[in-house]
């Protein structure tokens, strides 16, 4: 058995490597693309904020909700998500209170990339960890 501590010790580094990578901030968050984070820094971060939880001018102004809240992330299910950034939303109850639709420059792949980033929202540190 003379391959034993060999093995052994390959594994305690592919395990040491596993550690290190769940210890990053992206790795809890799900990879993120450049792309979609220019995204949402273009069209989303001055209402629902770099962290989600809408704490902007706007976010106040429209009394929005916060990605953050676990309440919200239950009601709300990934299609509906997907169709709020393609095709706007509007509350029936006070039509202030209104996003626009983003289907003329946002693909439904890139939709679908979206509805990630703001279930990531519902963990700390959020998928835009650093950013203010
Ligand atoms: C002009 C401000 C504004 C911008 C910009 C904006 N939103 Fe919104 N968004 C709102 C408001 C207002 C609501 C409704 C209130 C709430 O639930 O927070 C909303 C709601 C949502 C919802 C929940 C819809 C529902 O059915 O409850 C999602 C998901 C969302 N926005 C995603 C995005 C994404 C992704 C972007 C960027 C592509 C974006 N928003 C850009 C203002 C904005």
């Amino acid at each position: 058995m003379k391959q034993r501590p060999t093995l052994t010790w390959m594994a305690g580094v592919a395990l040491g490597f596993v550690v290190l990578f769940q210890g990053m901030p992206s790795a809890s968050a799900g990879p993120i693309s450049p792309e979609i984070k220019e995204i949402y820094g273009k069209d989303c971060k001055k209402c629902h904020g770099w962290d989600g939880a809408a704490d902007t001018a706007m976010g106040k102004k429209l009394k929005m909700s916060s990605f953050t809240s676990a309440d919200f992330q239950k009601k709300i299910k990934d299609d509906a998500i997907a169709k709020a950034i393609l095709e706007g939303w509007t509350d029936p109850n006070d039509p202030k209170r209104k996003m626009k639709a983003y289907k003329d420059h946002i693909s439904e792949a890139q939709a679908k990339e979206l509805v990630k980033v703001v279930r990531a929202f519902a963990k700390s540190p959020g998928p835009f960890p650093g950013e203010k």
